[in-house]
């Protein structure tokens, strides 16, 4: 199985596959790594890993057709029979899921469908909720929507930040995907 993973920040989940890999506990090919803007320490991770890597800058685009376009086209180039949203923060085009239909993952640090968006934890806490965790998804055209494959329920506890809940949440969330990964990985 190979996999093009996406990125748009620091790529921790990306590393914790990267781990697995080279650890030989999970059996997938790393094809490529891809983000959407210039100086993401996933991008950097991953060309220190001997990966490679390709950048389709949203910035560099005249329209978001174009920014599109050339998306789709640098993941196909790869080949990949998975295409991995790990801290995308970027909903692709229709074109784009149709080209990976069924093959595009996410993963999102909340139980879906409640707090879906750029700011799952936040939101979550805001409402107050005693439970929330991460959902793996195949990712359709909408906001962290799409057909549940796997999610874990994390506690929030009392004395939570956003930022200590997020980093139990990715502890989880690393979990989650590689077993995914794993289980997608079976022939
Ligand atoms: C993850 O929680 C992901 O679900 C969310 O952003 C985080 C990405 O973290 N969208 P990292 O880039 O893997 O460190």
């Amino acid at each position: 199985m190979r996999i093009v993973v996406l990125v748009s920040g620091t790529g921790s989940n990306l590393q914790a596959v990267i781990d697995a890999v080279a650890a030989g506990s999970l059996d997938l090919e790393i094809a490529a790594v891809g983000a959407d803007r210039l100086d993401t320490f996933g991008i950097e991770r991953s060309a220190a890993a001997g990966l490679e890597t390709f950048v389709v800058n949203f910035k560099d685009y005249a329209s978001r057709a174009d920014w599109d376009a050339a998306l789709l086209s640098a993941v196909a180039a790869y080949t990949p029979d998975y295409v991995i949203s790990s801290g995308f923060m970027r909903i692709v085009a229709p074109s784009f899921i149709n080209a990976f239909e069924g093959r595009y993952v996410n993963t999102h640090p909340a139980l879906l469908p409640a707090f879906p968006g750029a700011h799952g934890v936040r939101d979550a806490m805001a409402y107050g909720v005693k439970v929330t965790g991460c959902t793996v998804h195949f990712a359709d055209a909408g906001v962290d929507t799409g057909p549940i494959i796997a999610q874990t329920p994390v506690a929030v506890l009392p004395e939570d930040t956003e930022e200590s809940l997020h980093e139990r949440i990715k502890i989880a969330e690393r979990e989650l995907l590689i077993k995914v990964l794993g289980e997608l990985a079976q022939p």
